[in-house]
């Protein structure tokens, strides 16, 4: 349409990232010559990065069609069955989430991303018997938060793999200019810096607490973003210097409070502050450990000194 989309549509738009965006482009100029499709290409890293606009880039730069589907919602070979049949020549399929496949259904994808065909078993007991369907050639592109838990087989089926790392700030800043002007709204730099400074990294976060100081602006009366406002709706949110919300907080915290420091197995932690083992795992550790408030240890989970400094606190533990 004519309003400019919030998610970046060429690879041109992209902000950041730069090898992994100059390598596609290499590849997808390449596929587009020999008039093939574009080898498998797997994205991993943490949530927010930017891996489903990617994708769908991905698709359009290659002037094909785009289906998106995710691990968790292929429950029965049936379903990708149903996906795969559907795709036209060349189409990209994307699946989010691709470590949550069952392992039978990962089976049937390695056929079908190798030979572009389907094996699949109709009917039961004596009557059963197995089916080739021929697949239009497609690309598929898998998303994952976590590479290490797909199996090798079906990794080794990706031409590509593309790991996605958290943005500077300066690129953030970037993606907050741009999503203001989608918005219609006037950015200050100083703003722009300050919620790229809070946003973890992640564009995902940044776009969200651009939204949430929109409607702070808004509801003074103004379509122009100060840093005051910014500062405001970004105390009131909870969100600290460095970023961190309650839930990280919570979880540091507890590792000082309740296990003094650490080591701590992630199970244990994540039952005494109520949260999911894999919702800290997948969204909340790798930026801690980033920054370096956290570390992974074979015995467990520890905070840094920097986390005690971090929120002011004595560190028992130090001689
Ligand atoms: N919006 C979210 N992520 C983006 C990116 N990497 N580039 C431009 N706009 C974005």
């Amino acid at each position: 349409g004519i309003e400019l989309s919030l998610r970046p549509e060429h690879l041109k738009e992209y902000i950041g990232q730069t090898s992994v965006k100059e390598n596609l482009s290499v590849f997808i100029q390449a596929a587009k010559l020999r008039n093939e499709p574009l080898d498998h290409v797997l994205l991993y890293g943490p949530p927010g990065l930017g891996k489903t606009t990617l994708a769908a880039i991905i698709a359009r730069e290659m002037g094909v069609g785009f289906k998106t589907t995710s691990g968790p919602a292929i429950e029965r070979p049936g379903d990708l069955a149903a996906i795969l049949t559907s795709l036209d020549a060349g189409d990209v399929l994307f699946i989010d989430e691709i470590h949550r496949l069952s392992r039978a259904i990962e089976e049937i994808l390695y056929s079908a991303m190798e030979d572009f065909c389907l094996d699949i078993v109709i009917g039961k007991g004596d009557t059963a018997r197995s089916v080739r369907l021929e697949l239009p050639p497609f690309t598929l592109v898998g998303a994952t938060t976590r590479a290490g838990s797909l199996s090798s087989p079906l990794r080794d089926r990706f031409g590509v793999m593309s790991r996605l790392e958290y943005y500077t700030e300066s690129d953030l800043k970037e993606i907050v200019k741009r999503t203001g002007e989608v918005f219609g709204v006037h950015v200050s730099d100083e703003s722009a810096e300050e919620i790229s400074r809070r946003s973890r990294g992640t564009p995902r976060i940044a776009n969200r607490l651009l939204k949430r100081v929109r409607d702070f602006a808004q509801v003074d009366g103004t379509s122009s973003i100060s840093v005051e406002t910014a500062h405001r709706a970004l105390e009131l949110l909870q969100i600290d210097r460095l970023g961190l919300d309650h839930i990280d907080h919570k979880l540091l915290q507890g590792i000082i409070h309740i296990y003094k420091g650490g080591p701590v197995g992630l199970e244990a932690i994540a039952a005494s502050i109520g949260e999911e083992a894999e919702t800290i795992e997948d969204v909340y550790e790798p930026y801690l450990l980033q920054v370096g408030l956290l570390q992974r240890t074979p015995r467990g989970r520890m905070v840094t000194p920097l986390a005690y400094d971090y929120f002011g606190l004595e560190d028992v533990n130090r001689a």
